[in-house]
């Protein structure tokens, strides 16, 4: 089988593109930069060129491939609107799957994303899941809430550095999960036509509000969190405000993923409960005690040069 990844260098695609290569799969992966991809290069996939802003490069990079794993997603730095990528990149990619046809198109969503749409980006995958439902190619779609890797910037850090985490007032809870775990299941399926034309869960086995996370950095690394709430409007300010500009609409839509409703009840299309996959206590835990070794011996190491400094 060969796939095409769409999005092989961000945070749950590189982790695709390994467990898929390393499960024998013949792998491709489309990047619109060839030096950024290159470490998929050395992994052992293949470069095309192509560019989800430019629609008529999509069709070439099809040749030969059976099967379409689409992770990308507009980056919020992104000079382009969430328009340009997430939807009329995604639908170009399935029309031209429907042209070369193709087996199956794996492609991921948000958690909840049709009971969001007032936020831009949420609407725009409920209507690529839409398009999903109603087109000709078999298809997977991976609903997903959030990943382990963005706490690192998000809680881990600021915690350890001490700086201030801004947090809304109120915001749903977010079942997160590894992206190793994630891409684990996520290959599983590629041969496995139980899944096809299903949309499916993708999520962590707990549901965290951003306080239980700050609370487990906080007892992980010994220190304590600086936490400032913002208050409702001002996220509201602050939206309208990013709005204003068109090259900052992603920042403004990502705001607006504070106000995401959601439930912590598990969601009935989970298809992976029994699976075993690594918990976010022991997810931080080793982040926490690399970084924490690398401290005290960066310390160590300098205590050693002004003890030398001041024997001389
Ligand atoms: N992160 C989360 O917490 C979360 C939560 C729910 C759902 N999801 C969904 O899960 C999927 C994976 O998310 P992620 O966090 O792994 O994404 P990510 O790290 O932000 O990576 C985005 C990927 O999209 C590529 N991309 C962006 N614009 C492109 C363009 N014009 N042409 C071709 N490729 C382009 C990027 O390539 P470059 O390296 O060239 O920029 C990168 O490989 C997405 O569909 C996302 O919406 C994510």
């Amino acid at each position: 089988m060969s796939i095409l990844v769409i999005g092989g260098t961000g945070t749950l695609g590189r982790q695709i593109v390994k467990r898929a290569l390393d499960e024998g799969y013949q792998v491709k992966c489309l990047v619109r930069d060839f030096r950024r991809g290159a470490f998929l290069k050395d992994w052992g996939a293949e470069l095309i060129y192509g560019d989800l802003s430019i629609p008529s490069t999509i069709p070439g990079t099809l040749k030969g491939i059976n099967v379409i794993i689409d992770s990308a997603t507009i980056r919020s730095t992104s000079s382009y609107t969430s328009e340009t990528i997430d939807w009329k990149g995604k639908l170009a990619v399935i029309e031209a799957a429907e042209m070369a046809s193709i087996k199956k198109i794996v492609s991921f969503s948000v958690l909840n994303a049709a009971k969001n749409s007032s936020i831009p980006l949420l609407d725009l995958k409920a209507r690529i899941e839409k398009r999903l439902e109603a087109g000709k190619v078999n298809y997977i779609i991976f609903q997903c809430s959030g990943f382990f890797q963005g706490l690192i910037s998000q809680y881990a850090l600021p915690v350890l550095e001490n700086e201030t985490i801004w947090l809304p007032g109120d915001s749903a809870p977010v079942a997160y999960i590894d992206t190793q775990d994630a891409a684990k299941m996520i290959v599983e399926t590629l041969n496995n036509s139980e899944y096809d034309n299903k949309k499916v869960a993708l999520i962590g086995e707990k549901f965290w509000s951003p306080k239980e996370i700050i609370e487990l950095c906080e007892r992980l690394s010994g220190k304590t969190a600086k936490i400032s709430y913002i208050p409702v409007f001002a996220f509201g300010f602050l939206r309208r405000f990013f709005r204003f500009f068109e090259f900052t609409w992603n920042i403004a839509d990502r705001l607006q993923f504070g106000e995401i409703s959601g439930d912590s009840s598990k969601p009935n299309n989970e298809a992976f409960w029994n699976s075993e996959r690594l918990s976010l206590e022991n997810y931080l835990q080793e982040y926490f005690g690399k970084i924490l070794k690398k401290l005290r011996e960066t310390n160590y190491q300098q205590s050693q040069k002004s003890n030398e400094i001041s024997f001389l």
